[in-house]
């Protein structure tokens, strides 16, 4: 069996490196020799033992017959998109580690890959090293997958962490972050939301059968996460965790959100920190699931992708159970209509305590740092909790904070 990698970054040389390093295992698994026939990338790396590898025109690719399996891991969407696109009608298999083409395009390729009956597989778009696509297609398949929560980004977990254990402010912790070589020199992707966003975009895809869409996901970042909402969510008895969660309700419809949440120490997502990443799934079957392991990195991630590497090769014609529908959004609940409740933070005044009680009613009050009160309030909608933040601020109350807390 031939493959050829599209990109030799990170997680392409890391791909390399386990295909080397464990080579005879893998070829055992896989029932063959597997060799490497081409790297494409824009860059020369003449002092590579494999330098002869190296080729810039994915043309070369395309028209080869004996390219059976094309790794992407270039990221991005374009000329991803192309390029796997063309490998799949060309009857090539197709592995990578691009979340954002997952997240934009998976439907559109699964449904192509399906058509020229070879595979589309992406284990690697979610939880780096960890098994989560493969367990929720297969082992979890029996069930009827009832929520799903995750810290699903390892960078942003990082920071948290570091806000919380190293009493760091957040620029603080995202410049350590960054000195680490953990964050991207523009890490808006991370501390936004967008990265855990696409990725519980592929786990609700995968696991109610249609395309869920980014955009069509309330999304918020951690970068208005304070230190004080930090000690707050500690008095409270527990963690702020940066949260993708897919929950179904009960009039069958979902509620898919990223954002920061706080986290109960009964949790076990609570005790997932640094860059790790933890996964819950709850099936009606099964009950919980958690998934634990190194979400990003060179080789966590290679070993995903060389597993599906593996799967591609032994599979005899598409793995009809990785599948899923385009979607229209129907199923989705409307953010305003979701369900939530929320710690919220205020300046403590006279009339504080007083406004807040007559919006929200009986209100559990948490300790706040000095000259602040806080309440986690009742359960009520995204909406109407908008709405009664908005009434607090036009009656000169001071909302300071807000961090949604996550549903058992
Ligand atoms: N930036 C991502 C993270 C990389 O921090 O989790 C892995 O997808």
């Amino acid at each position: 069996m031939k493959i050829a990698i599209l990109g030799h970054g990170v997680v392409g040389s890391g791909v390399v490196e386990v295909l080397t390093t464990n080579r005879s295992g893998i070829e055992k698994k896989a029932g063959c020799p597997v060799e490497i026939k081409y790297i494409l990338d824009r860059k020369d790396f003449p002092d590579l033992p494999y330098s002869h590898l190296f080729v810039k025109d994915f043309e070369v690719i395309a028209a080869d017959p004996e390219v059976d399996v094309v790794v992407e891991v270039m990221g991005g969407v374009e000329p991803a998109f192309t390029f796997v696109s063309r490998s799949l009608s060309a009857g090539k298999n197709v592995v990578t580690s691009n979340k954002e083409l997952v997240a934009a395009k998976g439907a559109e390729l699964l449904a192509l890959a399906a058509r020229h009956n070879v595979n589309f597989l992406f284990e690697a778009s979610v939880g780096g090293g960890i098994p989560i696509i493969k367990p929720l297609h297969l082992c979890l398949g029996a069930n009827e997958i009832t929520a799903i929560a995750g810290i699903l980004n390892g960078t942003t977990n990082f920071i948290l962490t570091k806000m919380i254990r190293g009493k760091m402010a957040f620029e603080e912790a995202l410049a350590l972050a960054q000195q680490l070589g953990y964050a991207e020199r523009d890490p808006s992707a991370d501390v936004e939301g967008h990265d855990a966003c696409r990725k519980i975009c592929i786990l609700a895809s995968l696991a109610f059968g249609s395309h869920i869409y980014p955009q069509w996901v309330h999304t918020e970042g951690i970068t208005a996460i304070t230190p004080d909402d930090v000690a707050c969510a500690a008095a409270w008895g527990g963690a702020i965790k940066l949260i993708g969660q897919a929950r179904l309700l009960e009039d069958d419809k979902l509620a898919i959100l990223v954002s920061p949440a706080l986290v109960s120490r009964d949790s076990q997502l609570s005790t997932v920190d640094d860059v790790y990443n933890g996964i819950l799934v709850r099936g009606n079957a099964t009950g919980d699931v958690m998934f634990y392991g190194k979400g990003a990195g060179k080789l966590p991630t290679a070993s995903a992708v060389v597993s599906d590497i593996i799967d591609a090769i032994r599979a005899e014609g598409t793995i009809h159970t990785l599948q899923w529908k385009d979607g229209d959004g129907s199923r989705l609940e409307p953010f305003e209509e979701c369900p939530v409740s929320a710690l919220v933070r205020l300046e403590s005044s006279n009339q504080a305590t007083a406004k807040f009680h007559v919006l929200f009613g009986e209100a559990v009050s948490v300790t706040a740092p000095k000259g602040q009160v806080a309440f986690i309030t009742p359960r009520t909608t995204e909406g109407e909790l908008a709405r009664k933040l908005d009434a607090l601020r036009e009656n000169d109350v001071k909302v300071l904070g807000m961090v949604r807390v996550l549903e058992e």
